[in-house]
């Protein structure tokens, strides 16, 4: 009843009403806040991959300065919850202040709590605790549901105090993740219900995948029923290796799923996890600007979709145990728009060039399709779609090829029935490609009849408008503007022909560099029109100030602006560099009123960065970078151009004084394990029968992160001949054998049995070990002692909300010495690290014993650097460096592994006790690692500790150096 009503208020458009707290309403075009439409354009970040507060704010300055006005944010119950009813919102936990970060970058949220959220992330969000919890796990069952609600009732009170109904940035609130498999309705609509009594105001979405829509099909209104349900679409799959792919999964159209809703890209492809270990950069090549010009125009007019959630704006890292390791290593950078280590790339400047577009063209909010399109001649190879805004009447027309995969260079003239008449007008696509055109349009005080340039963005700054066109390097291009009579046109830079009649004003050109063109008189306020390529309208930026817009051509990133007296200050990243460091100067441009004749770059001045609906954010706490005035020169386009300040170099050092220790003494026989828990149990509620008993499931002695030691103690007959174990470790992960202190060797864990959608029956066999009992290490009568360490690379996602799949165990789940009875005792992680969290810390002896951690004293430690030969088993390696980077710059500093790495070893990286990844062969292709400022000290002592586990006797994994991805002068 309660949602009945909920759903009914929601769906009216309600007009915003003075002194009362913006209201989210929707209708079938769009979101309306506070009774404006907006387009939904938002990308997706993971606070749980980024453990640094204050690169958050990097991230979201980034997403906003993209023309991005919403963050989608899952929350990783697993991150928060080491056991049942401890919870931890603190540090790098703190999603209070993830949310204030939001809304002081200016940016909407869109909160996906789950419980449930896949992500590649450890038990697909689950807390592995939750393994030993009756009730199927993503059902109504008694044992998940407490669960659960435990869950919700802890995160969704924060969530709803930053609601934009409260003042905040949250604007929707995602149920669950792609709920499609084993549904269970009476669980899907108690989330919702749990959500309102915590206080939930805002629409709530789900986010469908694969066509089954159950919470989304047009008769779904009954028990579990969302208000909006998006669709989750990945067409060019994740076939990274093979970036030349086309759509391999479809054409990527957003289905309309009800009518009397939006159009909800709720998860659209914008990088791809490495299935396949090629590497992150053929990712980023794999959905590059081609696939996002060609699919995100199409998905926009084609289907009209107004709301749009990209996934991912920016990856981060596995850090720590968050990998689920069956997709992915400890890289999530998942070829985003914007690097691992926050670095900005192409794709980064085409969701720019349509980003600032659906910003500033208010009409594209509310368009239905529109037939006919304007006609291309009969033979051509390209074809239009087109949609129009039923208030305004303005146009909105896709060009791209007929055929979908073609890559040729194709041209033809439009005959395209417009608003204000009838236009011939020549169009070009070259490659994969597309372009949005507009017709029919008061782009501020102008009126463009037409224009096969794509519009970027225009504001109005000083009395004039500042329009912004693009197209294609070499491609012609035509755009016609309205006037009463005859204006006064100045071709200040570039070739374009201009042509006056009968109230158009005729503009033709070639997309060349970046052409100048400034139309004064004609009874309308002047405009100046920039015309570039896709290249150069990329060097734009746009940032509003509460005195207007301004734009700025050049730097690197600007965040943010202000406009005091005759002063304009940016907050702004200058000058990037090359990898090395070495970094060069560069040109600023800003387009700002004439009153200002002054550029500073420099810290915030505390101006609030605004959301999409104008409301007031609290001031950001932007640090000095030092920055001060930029010698400017006034041009003959009315702006002001100077050269910004290089950064300065920045220096690393070189790794050296390294220390090493080895490790194992659990491999000894004397080793005291009196004190570890005994592995006894006889019963478990794991869907999976012990296969011998005890059963010896790490979880159910409540070790679910790293690596676990197990030591089996057995008086031995003599005769026994042969040790069989079995363990399940998840992809990439191993283990390895000792009995009475001799090595036996290694073997790989057991992985899921599944390879996607369905679960196959468990896998009777599934991480087999056998070894040999060698002459002469028994102790016939007397203590033996088995010694086995095995990795946890982390747990299984529920993606098909099976239990079989989610609830595997790890570590043994088989043990037998030619048959003789073995008593156990078992060791994990040794209690939790209250600042890093349940998911960075193992059971090594190393990590048990705080070897990792700075404050650490390996004085007594033998030195020897990481290149060492290795013998098999645990050697830690521990090093300290300095860094004194330059103040007020960003320097993402990196850790690069130089020798080859080999399926002999795999490498724990500890930055200051915190475990910042896995390197191996085994492990995948990494050899670079981010240490992210927030960890890494960037003036000050750094510690780095490798454990370094070998299988066999190999070289070992260094030499390892620092080196740096970027240097900008700027940063958060
Ligand atoms: C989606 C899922 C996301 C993520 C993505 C692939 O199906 O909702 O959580 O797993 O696939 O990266």
């Amino acid at each position: 009843m309660l949602l009945a009503l909920l759903l009914t208020c929601a769906t009216l458009v309600a007009p915003a009403r003075a002194g009362t707290a913006p209201e989210v309403t929707y209708d079938k075009y769009s979101l309306t806040v506070d009774g404006r439409r907006i387009v939904l354009q938002s990308a997706e970040f993971h606070y749980f991959r980024l453990p640094s507060q204050e690169l958050w704010r990097d991230v979201m300055e980034k997403f906003k300065a993209a023309g991005f006005n919403a963050v989608s944010l899952y929350f990783s119950w697993a991150y928060h919850s080491p056991a049942p009813g401890v919870y931890d919102f603190s540090g790098v936990r703190d999603v209070d202040r993830l949310l204030r970060t939001a809304h002081e970058a200016g940016l909407y949220v869109i909160a996906r709590p789950g419980p449930y959220i896949n992500a590649e992330s450890t038990g697909g969000g689950f807390p592995a605790w939750l393994k030993t919890v009756p009730g199927r796990a993503r059902s109504f069952e008694p044992g998940y549901r407490e669960a659960y609600r435990e869950w919700l009732h802890r995160i969704n009170p924060i969530i709803a105090r930053h609601q934009v109904t409260d003042g905040g940035p949250v604007i929707l609130y995602n149920a669950e993740n792609e709920y499609q498999v084993n549904t269970d309705a009476s669980y899907m609509q108690d989330i919702q219900d749990q959500a309102r009594a915590d206080g939930i105001t805002v629409p709530i979405t789900t986010n469908d995948c694969c066509d089954a829509g159950s919470w989304s099909s047009t008769w779904a209104t009954g028990p579990g029923a969302v208000q909006i349900p998006g669709v989750d679409d990945y067409p060019q799959s994740f076939e990274c290796a093979n970036p030349g792919l086309w759509g391999p999964w479809g054409e990527g159209l957003t289905e309309k799923l009800r009518d009397d809703i939006p159009v909800f890209a709720a998860e659209y492809q914008a990088g791809a996890i490495d299935l396949g270990n090629a590497g992150y950069d053929k990712c980023r090549e794999l959905t590059g600007p081609a696939f996002m010009k060609f699919f995100y125009k199409n998905n926009l007019i084609q289907t009209g979709a107004t709301m749009f959630s990209y996934y991912m704006g920016y990856g981060g890292t596995n850090w720590g145990w968050l990998a689920q390791p069956n997709d992915v290593y400890t890289s999530y950078d998942y070829g985003a728009a914007i690097t691992e280590a926050r670095r900005l790339t192409p794709k980064y400047d085409e969701f720019k060039r349509q980003g600032y577009f659906l910003e500033a063209v208010a009409p594209i909010a509310k368009t239905d399709a529109l037939t006919p399109s304007p006609a291309v001649p009969a033979g051509a190879a390209l074809t239009t779609v087109a949609r129009a805004n039923p208030d305004t009447g303005t146009q909105f027309v896709l060009v791209r090829h007929t055929d979908r995969a073609a890559t040729s260079a194709d041209s033809a003239t439009l005959d395209w029935a417009a608003p204000d008449g009838r236009y011939q007008v020549p169009v070009q696509v070259k490659g994969r490609d597309a372009h949005v055109l507009v017709a029919g349009y008061d782009l501020g005080g102008q009126r463009l009849a037409v224009s096969t340039s794509s519009i970027m963005t225009h504001a109005a700054i000083g009395g004039r408008d500042v329009a912004l066109l693009y197209g294609t390097a070499g491609a012609p291009g035509a755009t016609v503007l309205r006037y009463a009579s005859q204006p006064s046109v100045k071709v200040l830079e570039g070739a374009v022909r201009v042509a006056y009649s009968g109230g158009d004003l005729r503009l033709d050109y070639a997309h060349e560099g970046l052409a100048r063109v400034l139309v004064t008189g004609g009874g309308r306020r002047p405009v100046l029109l920039l015309i570039g390529t896709d290249e150069e309208a990329a060097r734009f930026w746009r940032a509003s100030t509460p005195a207007g817009p301004v734009l700025v051509r050049g730097t690197e990133l600007v965040r943010s602006a202000t406009l005091r007296g005759d002063v304009v200050r940016l907050k702004a990243d200058t000058a990037s560099g090359a990898a090395s460091g070495a970094a060069a100067a560069g040109e600023v441009e800003v387009f700002a009123p004439p009153s200002v004749k002054r550029v500073e770059i420099g810290p915030s001045s505390g101006q609030p960065a605004s959301q999409g609906s104008g409301q007031a954010a609290t001031p950001s706490s932007g640090q000095s970078v030092g920055g001060g005035d930029v010698p400017v020169t006034r041009t003959a386009s009315g702006s002001l151009r100077g050269v910004t300040r290089a950064p300065v170099p920045a220096d690393l050092p070189a790794l050296t004084g390294w220390r090493a220790h080895p490790e194992a003494p659990e491999a000894a026989p004397a080793f005291d394990d009196s004190r570890w828990k005994a592995a006894d149990h006889t019963t478990t509620t794991s869907p999976h029968p012990p296969k011998t008993l005890p059963v010896l499931y790490a979880d159910d002695y409540g070790f679910h992160n790293g690596n676990v030691w197990y030591r089996g103690h057995f008086t031995a007959t003599g005769t026994e001949t042969t040790i069989d174990l079995n363990a399940i470790t998840g992809l990439r992960g191993n283990y390895l054998v000792w009995l009475n202190g001799r090595y036996l060797g290694s073997a790989a864990g057991g992985v899921e049995a599944d390879s996607g959608d369905q679960w196959t029956p468990p896998n009777p066999d599934p991480g087999p070990g056998h070894f040999a009992v060698p002459a002469g290490v028994l102790k016939p009568g007397a203590d033996n002692v088995l010694a086995v360490l095995v990795a946890n690379m982390g747990h299984n996602d529920d993606w098909i909300a099976d239990d079989l799949r989610f609830k595997q165990p790890r570590g043994l789940v088989a043990a037998s010495v030619s048959g003789t009875p073995i008593a156990w005792r078992i060791q994990g992680t040794a209690g939790l690290d209250k600042l890093r969290g349940p998911l960075s810390t193992g059971g090594l002896y190393g990590e048990r014993t705080g070897w990792h951690l700075p404050k650490y004293r390996d004085k007594s430690w033998k030195e020897a650097a990481p290149s060492a030969a290795l013998t098999p088993g645990v050697t830690w390696y521990r090093t300290s460096f300095e860094l004194d980077l330059p103040k007020g710059q960003d320097v993402p500093v990196g850790l690069r592994f130089g020798g080859d790495p080999s399926p002999a070893y795999r490498v724990l990286i500890f930055l200051n006790g915190w475990n910042v990844g896995q390197y191996g062969a085994d492990i995948g292709p990494q050899r670079e690692f981010s240490l992210p400022a927030g960890l890494l000290n960037e003036r000050g002592t750094n510690t780095l500790a490798l454990a370094v586990t070998a299988e066999q006797p190999s070289a070992g994994p260094g030499p390892l150096s620092l080196f740096t991805y970027g240097n900008v002068r700027g940063g958060p």
